[in-house]
Order: C-alpha cells, then structure tokens, then sequence
C-alpha cells in the first residue's frame, strides 16, 4: 500500500514535469542550473590553479635567470690586431685608445703600453726570466702587477713603465688583479676573491666565489666593470659577472663564438680567452686571449632561453693546484 501509493505519487510528479514538446530544449530546472553552477565553478578553480602554476614556473624561468644569473652571449661591435706573441694575463684600458698589458710565461713576461687601433706596442718592461707575469691593474697613475707562483707584485710609472716598487702580498698565488679606485681585488686561481688594501697589501676580506650550489674555481684575469668584479674562469669560455659585496655570480658571459673568429687569422698556438678591459667613459668592453691575433670589442645579448645545465657544462671546472718548481 505505502510502495504502491508512492509511485502513485512519482508518477503523479512525473507527469506535472512532463514538458511541453516546444520547450524540451530551454526549459531547465533548478536541479540543472545547480549542476551547471557547480561545473562552471569546478572549471573557473581549475584554470586559476593552471594560471598560478604558469605563472610561479614562469617566474622561476625568467625572474631567476634575470633577477640573480642573467646568461649573455656577445656581439662582436669591432675587431683589433693583438700580438700574437702576448701571452695575455693582464689587460686593462688606460684612456685615449691606449690599453696597458701584461704577458706571461718565464723570458716572454713584460708590462705594455699598446695602441688599442693597430695593436702596436708603444713602451715595454720587459720583466726579469725568473718572473712570470700576470693581473694588471691601474690605480692613480701607478699599475699594480701580481706574478705566478709568487707572492712578489710590482708597481710600475703608468708614464714610462719603469719599476717603482716590489711588494709582497698574501694570497695563495698571482692572477688577476682589478680596482675600483679604492682597494685592490685579486684572485690566485681558487675560487676566492680578495679584497686588498693597496698600501699594505694586506688582505682586507675574502669573498668566496659561488654560482647557485657550486665553487667557482680557477678565477682568472679580472676586471671591475661599473661595480662588478667580472673573472675570467681558467681554461673556458665563460667570464662570471661576480657580486665583490658577496661573491655571489651575478651572471654569465659565454664567449665561444671568438673562438671560431679566429680560425682564419690565427695558428696552432692560440691559447684560452683571457683579458677583460673596460673603458668607463664610453662603457666599451674589450676581450682579448693568450697569444690571441685578435682583440675584440664585445657587446652582451642576453640569452633567453639557455639550454638547462650550460652553466655547469661551460663555466664551471674543478680546482687545480700548481706547484712552484
Ligand atoms: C719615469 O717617470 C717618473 C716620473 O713620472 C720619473 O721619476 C722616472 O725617473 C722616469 N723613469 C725613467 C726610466 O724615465
């Protein structure tokens, strides 16, 4: 009786709710437009959770590479004649087209005055056999030189390039040397940045150099370019972008395409990228190598979509020791 009065009932129901033919396709009840309300409701929080994941992806590709390790490849904007025979370890710009210069290797060392133009060497210093020279830099009217394997720097008359004193400093070793105008930075083939005072010649901080989890060893020549310490790193292609405050990279600079430049103009000789030179009036970056035919005159692409692990594969070297013989 109860089964037989309820189906009474739905039938009953049923039938009120039996549309009329015309209104099949409009008419919905409030049971659809629920449905309707919650499907448009499960979509709406599908696509603001699609967009968040895009965008915080987006920001890790993008605003981590711009924000903390910008990558740049370069332009070349001219080219110049180097020595081929310059065993570049120091390189610096001295104003009025004149870059100053200092080769290695024991016999071949000297400190020079060169013609950025035609790349002709205007004065030499030729340095003593046992000496092999290395980083360069220009403070006042004085150039600081540091020497491998050594602890021994000297100060040369940025005028005529006569010797005028020889100092003892304490980093492990002598191989780039750069300056703000204030203090000496120095490197010694490790992955630390020294902060030194120029008239003591005492360390006055260290700073290790670091790219996300790794050391940056074999920190080469170096330049200060508009606040930043820019390295060369031994035996590659790369020149890091270094945070002096932290030691923090800040970017990188990936050179291998002047490699290829010089195929035509130069020999079996030519040696690793070494030797950056910044004109600070007209913010001019200069590059040279070792025993490079050419000097080039670079200008930063940033590169937008670097190929994951370049850094690591390009830049990044285990630390070498050498050992004075
Ligand atoms: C180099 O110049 C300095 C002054 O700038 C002078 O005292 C020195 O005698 C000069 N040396 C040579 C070898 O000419």
């Amino acid at each position: 009786m109860a089964a037989g009065s309820l189906r009474k009932k739905s039938n009953k129901r049923s039938n009120l709710k039996q549309p009329h033919p015309s209104m099949a396709s409009t008419s919905l009840t409030p049971f659809h437009y629920r449905k309707i309300y919650v499907f448009v409701m499960v979509l709406l929080v599908v696509c603001v959770l699609f967009l968040l994941s895009i965008s915080s992806s987006m920001w890790i590709v993008f605003g981590s590479n711009a924000l903390s390790h910008q990558i740049y490849s370069v332009q070349v904007v001219n080219e110049f004649p180097h020595d081929p025979t310059a065993f570049t370890q120091g390189l610096l710009y001295g104003g009025n087209d004149i870059l100053f210069e200092s080769t290695g290797l024991n016999g071949q060392s000297s400190v020079r005055k060169v013609a950025l133009q035609t790349g002709k060497v205007e004065a030499l210093h030729k340095m003593d056999y046992s000496y092999f020279g290395e980083g360069l830099t220009l403070l006042g009217d004085r150039l600081f030189q540091v020497t491998w394997l050594e602890k021994t720097g000297f100060i040369y008359d940025q005028n005529n390039l006569s010797k005028v004193e020889k100092f003892t400093h304490q980093m492990q070793d002598g191989w780039g040397l750069a300056t703000d105008g204030e203090i000496l930075f120095g490197s010694d083939g490790t992955s630390t940045l020294y902060h030194i005072d120029p008239r003591t010649f005492k360390v006055i901080q260290k700073r290790t150099v670091k790219y996300e989890d790794h050391e940056v060893y074999n920190l080469n020549e170096l330049e200060y370019v508009n606040g930043e310490i820019w390295a060369n790193v031994w035996q590659t292609d790369c020149i890091a972008r270094i945070s002096h405050e932290d030691g923090g990279v800040l970017g990188w600079i990936l050179l291998p395409n002047l490699r290829e430049g010089l195929g035509a103009a130069g020999n079996n000789n030519i040696d690793v990228l070494n030797g950056i030179a910044w004109d600070r009036d007209r913010n001019r970056i200069f590059v040279t190598g070792k025993l490079w035919p050419k000097l080039y005159e670079i200008k930063l692409q940033p590169v937008r979509k670097p190929l994951h692990g370049i850094i690591e594969q390009m830049c990044i070297r285990s630390p070498v020791h050498f050992v004075k013989p």
